[in-house]
């Protein structure tokens, strides 16, 4: 069995727990129960690091709704972003409304790739939902409509959120020490 190496930082530290994760996803999925209550809503979940919020955040939700993936990489394996996203999806969103549902942005640049890939196809809306925003280090425009918490510039864990693949099964969300 193939074995990422183990992790070199000290313990995460944690930053928000699973219960108030949990209370800020509820009152996200009421939110968007109402707005999106007239028409059929697609979540596009962006893997790997959205996978847990998006299962939560669907659960949340009191609509009906359809859940597709894409696959968004902006990072190496290192704590600093390469500057390309790469994007893969085989989405059929025509004249559809949909929201993205992502982890965490940053500098905002995978965000904003992705809605202007998403736009070739021309859907009757483009949303974003993110778990976590790290506002202050924005450097490319991107329009986030719902937001769990904003963050400090911390490196942040857990929750789906990884690093070098690694503390994605942390039920809670934390950060390593600088
Ligand atoms: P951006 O393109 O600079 O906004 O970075 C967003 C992407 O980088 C997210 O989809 C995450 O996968 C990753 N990322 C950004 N900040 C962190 C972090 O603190 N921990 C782990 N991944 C992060
Ligand atoms: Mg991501």
């Amino acid at each position: 069995m193939q074995t990422n190496s183990i992790p070199p930082q000290n313990e995460p530290i944690p930053l928000f727990s699973a219960a108030e994760i949990q209370q800020r996803i509820t009152e996200l999925g009421a939110e968007i129960s109402r707005d999106y209550a007239q028409c059929e809503l697609h979540l596009v979940g962006i893997m790997k690091g959205a996978f847990i919020f998006m299962a939560d955040l669907a659960r949340a939700l009191t609509i009906p709704c359809v859940i597709n993936f894409l696959y968004a990489s902006s990072y190496g394996s290192e704590q600093t972003s390469s500057g390309h996203v790469r994007i893969e999806h085989d989405l059929d969103i025509h004249g559809k409304h949909v929201l993205l549902i992502e982890d965490i942005v940053d500098t905002g640049l995978t965000v904003n790739r992705i809605v202007s890939e998403l736009q070739k196809q021309q859907p009757a809306s483009v949303k974003a939902c993110v778990l976590l925003d790290k506002a202050e280090a924005r450097k490319f425009p991107a329009d986030i409509h719902y937001t769990g918490f904003r963050v400090p510039k911390y490196f942040v864990v857990g929750y789906g959120i990884d690093f070098n693949e690694h503390y994605r099964e942390l039920p809670y969300v934390a950060r390593l020490e600088d």
